[in-house]
C-alpha cells in the first residue's frame, strides 16, 4: 500500500485554513494542521481527520519555523503540498499606522518565505515533486484603503509565487496562488458593519464567499491542475477578474 501524500496547512485552526484541511483530508491527504494561538480548535480538527496531526509555531519567529520543519519530519517524514494560508492584518489609515503594525505584518511574510524555503530544501527537492499554494488576497491586486502593509504583503506573496514558479520549473514543484475576495471568516467578521456592507455592494454575486469555496480551489491546485503553474486563481464572486 502506498503512503498517503502529506499536506501542511498553515493557520489551520480557523477559517479558510480549517476548510482546506477538511477538503484535503477528504481527498486522501494526511494533513498537518498548523496553528499559532488556536490550539483547541486545531486539536479538535485534527481529531476529526484520519491521520491528521497538529504543529504549533509563530511563523514570525525563525526559530519556530525551523522547529516546525523538525516536528513535521518527525510526524510525517515527507511533504507533498504546502498551503501558506496564515495571514495577519492591521486596519488603520496610514498616518495612524505604527511601525510595530507594519513589522508584525511583514514578519509573517518573512516567515512564509522562510517556511517555503525550508520545505522546498528539506522535502520537495529530495522527493522530486511538490505543490506550493499561497493564499494571497484580491486586495494585493486592487489595493485597499487602511490596509497598506497587508496589501503590500499580499502583493508580495503573489510575487513569491511567480518568482518561485520560474525558479522551480523543471523540478516538478508547482507553485500557485489562490486570491480570495470577501470571505465569511473571523478576519472579515471583525470589520465594522458599514465597511462590510460597502464591500458586499461591490460583489457581483451579491454575497460573501464561504471558506469551503476557497478550499475547493486549493484542493484543485493540490491534487489536479497539472499544467497550472505561476498563476493566481481569483475566488471573489466577480469582485475582480485579474
Ligand atoms: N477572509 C477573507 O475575506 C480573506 C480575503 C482574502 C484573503 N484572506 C486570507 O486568507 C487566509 C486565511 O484567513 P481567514 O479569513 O481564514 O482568517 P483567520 O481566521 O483570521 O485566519 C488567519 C490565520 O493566520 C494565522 N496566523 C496569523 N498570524 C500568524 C503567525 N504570526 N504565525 C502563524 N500563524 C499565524 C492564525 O493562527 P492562530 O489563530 O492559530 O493564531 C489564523 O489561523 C489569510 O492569509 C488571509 O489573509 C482572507
Amino acid at each position: 500500500m502506498s503512503e498517503a501524500p502529506v499536506a501542511l496547512v498553515t493557520g489551520a485552526g480557523t477559517g479558510i485554513g480549517s476548510a482546506c484541511c477538511r477538503r484535503l483530508a477528504a481527498a486522501g491527504f494526511r494533513v498537518g494542521v498548523h496553528y499559532r494561538c488556536s490550539e483547541a480548535a486545531a486539536h479538535r480538527l485534527a481529531a476529526e481527520l484520519p491521520g491528521a496531526f497538529t504543529l504549533q509555531a509563530d511563523l514570525a519567529r525563525p526559530e519556530e519555523v525551523e522547529a516546525l520543519i523538525v516536528a513535521l519530519k518527525e510526524a510525517a517524514n515527507r511533504l507533498d503540498v504546502l498551503v501558506n494560508n496564515a495571514g495577519f492584518n492591521v486596519n488603520a489609515p496610514l498616518p495612524a499606522m505604527k511601525l510595530d503594525d507594519y513589522d508584525a505584518v511583514a514578519a509573517l511574510t518573512r516567515g512564509t518565505w522562510y517556511l517555503t524555503k525550508l520545505a522546498v530544501r528539506r522535502f520537495m527537492l529530495r522527493q522530486g515533486a511538490g505543490r506550493i499554494i499561497n493564499v494571497s488576497s484580491v486586495v494585493g491586486h486592487t489595493g485597499n484603503a487602511g490596509q497598506v502593509p497587508y496589501t503590500m504583503a499580499k502583493a508580495g506573496l503573489d510575487a513569491l509565487t511567480k518568482s518561485l514558479a520560474q525558479e522551480l520549473a523543471g523540478r516538478s514543484i508547482l507553485v500557485n496562488s489562490v486570491a480570495p475576495g470577501f470571505i465569511d471568516t473571523d478576519m472579515t467578521r471583525e470589520l465594522p458593519e458599514g465597511i462590510r456592507e460597502g464591500v458586499l455592494q461591490r460583489v457581483p454575486l451579491g454575497r460573501m464567499g464561504q471558506a469551503e469555496e476557497v478550499a475547493e480551489v486549493v484542493q484543485f491546485l493540490a491534487s489536479g491542475a497539472t499544467y497550472v503553474h505561476g498563476s493566481v486563481l481569483h475566488v471573489n464572486g466577480g469582485l475582480y477578474g485579474g
